[in-house]
């Protein structure tokens, strides 16, 4: 297990106190780890098994078909399939452990007929069920989860150490000629030396016109000097991870107009940590990172309309297509799904993230800005905001690629503090 057996015992705590008013002496609450998926084809593999962040964080224990069980007369209870000799013939017994309770087990209680009413969260066999309780409870747990604990926090920073180690590595290998490919092969390599098992996202590599695709996959394309190369990549062990965005000259000199950009970037970055603070509503964060965003494209000639029109109207999301950022820690998207169901746009943009920042909430601020020529080119696009932007002035801008900053904030009682700040920027 990654932390101390008390972690566990007081998680699970936190998360019963949570559920005090919800549950009744009938009901029995599962939280599933989930069932690892076969490979196609006849494969005698499965996919790599990523147990439901809500049952990991729970129990420590990543083994698939893992079950906490919760009821308000027996407490926790961990169930789990005992692994046979010819399992671990087969798989290793990496992961295993002492379980004194076994599914058959699991599966006698729910016969017994105590419990009236099974509920189950995390990842089920059978997929989760629509229920308001099963809303209710997930939510809860979310709110218990997202605050994030000391130990985690740590682990998160050591976690950012193993990323630097790929920035680093990556910039040193950063020269006229090498590939986007080789670039994210040199920060993988060193990522995963320094102690990191996998990356939390297939990494994103983008030189020249690539630095505006978003998710931009690193291809054999060759970075050339006078271009702008955006590297967005993280670090993970066991699904505790950093996201982190950065932006380099092929050449290590920006252009006078690339560092405008990275400038402006650098402020919507800047403004929108100062805001990260106890009470503030994510979304005002969003909204002034796209205010400081749209104020500079004006001094450029990008609009023809005012600053307040483009934000109302959406069309800074042409240039600026993203929300400012998402929960993060426990995986790359952590809790918040139930809370936002149907995410809201403000300023053209839909947030996945639309609530009030509280202490020890982990949520990267990543602002960013594009001139991404699918946009510029399109003709519906140009028909929709032909009051706003001054599409002429758009044209010149199409091979400039774009800038995105990105950190990972722990909300404090005072200013926010930077888990990522190792690498520099
Ligand atoms: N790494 C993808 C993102 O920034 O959310
Ligand atoms: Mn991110
Ligand atoms: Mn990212």
């Amino acid at each position: 297990m990654l932390f101390a057996e008390e972690v566990y015992k007081g998680r699970q705590t936190k998360v019963s106190s949570a559920w005090k008013d919800l549950l009744g002496s009938s009901d029995l609450v599962l939280v599933h780890s989930g069932v690892a998926v076969q490979k196609p084809g006849g494969l005698d593999q499965t996919y790599d098994f990523l147990p439901h962040p809500s049952y990991f964080w729970l129990s420590g224990h990543r083994r698939p078909e893992g079950v906490m069980a919760y009821s308000l007369g027996e407490g926790w209870i961990e169930y789990q399939r005992p692994l046979s000799p010819v399992d671990i013939v087969w798989e290793g017994a990496e992961g295993n452990f002492e379980c004194q309770h076994s599914l058959e087990d699991l599966k006698k209680k729910i016969s017994g007929g105590t419990y009236k009413r099974i509920l189950h969260l995390g990842q089920p066999a059978q997929g989760l069920a629509s229920d308001e309780i099963i809303r209710e409870l997930s939510i809860r747990m979310d709110q218990v989860r997202r605050r994030k604990g000391a130990e985690e926090v740590r682990l998160i920073r050591q976690i950012a150490d193993m990323a630097n180690a790929g920035y680093t590595a990556l910039k040193k290998s950063l020269r006229p000629g090498i590939t986007e490919r080789e670039l994210q092969l040199h920060y993988e390599n060193a990522v995963l030396l320094a102690g990191a098992e996998k990356m939390p996202y297939g990494s994103i590599v983008g030189s020249g016109e690539n630095a505006a695709i978003l998710h931009a996959v690193p291809t054999a394309k060759k970075v050339v000097a006078g271009e702008l190369v955006l590297v967005d990549a993280g670090a993970d062990v066991e699904d505790y991870c950093v996201d982190i965005t950065r932006v380099f000259a092929v050449d290590g000199q920006f252009t006078s107009q690339q560092q405008e950009v990275y400038d402006l970037v650098h402020q919507a970055y800047k403004e929108s940590v100062k805001m990260c603070r106890v009470g503030t509503q994510w979304r005002d964060v969003h909204m002034r990172s796209a205010r400081v965003i749209a104020e500079g494209l004006k001094q450029w000639g990008l609009w023809k309309s005012s600053v307040d029109a483009v934000l109302e109207s959406g069309a800074i999301s042409v240039f600026y297509p993203h929300g400012v950022g998402h929960l993060v820690g426990l995986k790359v998207r952590d809790t918040g799904n139930p809370e936002n169901t149907n995410p809201k746009r403000y300023y053209g943009s839909r947030l996945r993230v639309d609530l009030a920042l509280e202490k020890d909430y982990l949520i990267t601020v990543e602002p960013g800005c594009y001139f991404a020529r699918a946009f510029i080119e399109d003709q519906a696009i140009r028909e929709n905001y032909k009051d706003h932007i001054n599409w002429p002035e758009a044209e010149k801008w199409k091979t400039f690629g774009g800038v995105r900053l990105e950190d990972d904030i722990l909300i404090t009682g005072g200013d926010a503090e930077s888990l990522t700040d190792c690498v520099p920027k």
